[in-house]
């Protein structure tokens, strides 16, 4: 018998019970499991289980994660978006009063991407470069939130430039850092701290939340900042 609680009031969910990392979204289309996820039911809804070797949202709430700022009813602008396995749980999240703004650049997964958003009424996928957010100005409206999880050498700068264009004032920017992708011949941890000094001497954003990610995934890390 499962016995759901809230875990931070991030809208996601834990057993009372058990002692392990299985994480849940309650499931606002129940019946659909188009990743093949784990379905469990409590007090008369579906919880569907968001694996955080999978996923680096759930691996930063594996890891303690404190707030994300992703609430019911938030719009949401999600970079990399990819088949869309930790949008749909986002989506979740947001509920049906809120939005997901998925986007990819790689056709072949946004083709995944589009069934995911054909199931689900508050998800959209878009096939754009997030280095290029002016080309997604008439589609995108201003967003209490940006996600974003790319692996690019300029994750950093592609996150200002997209939190810039569409983050709300007290709106919240979510990053999944890869240490690799940015530069393999320095050591992680050296590139964490270089990106939270960049966060603490600059006037735009305040860090409220950060992660490494370690052992889900391998040299990452997850920001989570406000935007003042
Ligand atoms: C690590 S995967 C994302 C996994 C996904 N966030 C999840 O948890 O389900 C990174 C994705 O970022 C996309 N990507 C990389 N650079 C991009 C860019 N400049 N614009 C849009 N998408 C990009 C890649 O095509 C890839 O699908």
């Amino acid at each position: 018998m499962f016995d759901l609680q809230e875990i931070n009031k991030l809208r996601v969910f834990k057993s009372k019970a058990k002692r392990n990392d299985s994480f849940y979204t309650k499931s606002i289309y129940p019946g659909y499991n188009g990743f093949r996820e784990a379905i469990i039911k409590f007090k008369g809804g579906e919880y569907r289980e968001i694996d955080p070797k999978r996923s680096k949202f759930a691996a930063a709430i594996a890891k303690g994660l404190s707030q994300s700022g992703i609430r019911e009813g938030s719009a949401v602008l999600y970079l990399g978006a990819s088949h869309g396995y930790t949008a749909s749980f986002i989506s979740d999240i947001v509920g049906k009063q809120g939005y997901v703004f998925a986007l990819d650049f790689a056709p072949s997964v946004v083709r995944d991407l589009v069934f995911v958003c054909e199931k689900r009424d508050n998800m959209a996928p878009l096939l754009e470069d997030a280095n290029h957010p002016e080309r997604y100005k008439d589609v995108v409206p201003l967003v209490d939130v940006v996600f974003q999880d790319v692996a690019q050498r300029d994750q950093l700068n592609l996150f200002l430039k997209n939190c810039g264009a569409y983050l709300k004032k007290d709106g919240f920017g979510l990053l999944a850092l890869k240490a690799r992708s940015v530069d393999v011949t320095r050591k992680p941890k050296e590139i964490f701290r270089e990106v939270k000094n960049f966060f603490d001497n600059q006037q735009d954003f305040v860090v409220v939340d950060y992660r490494e990610l370690d052992p889900f995934e391998k040299d990452h890390a997850f920001f989570v900042v406000k935007k003042k």
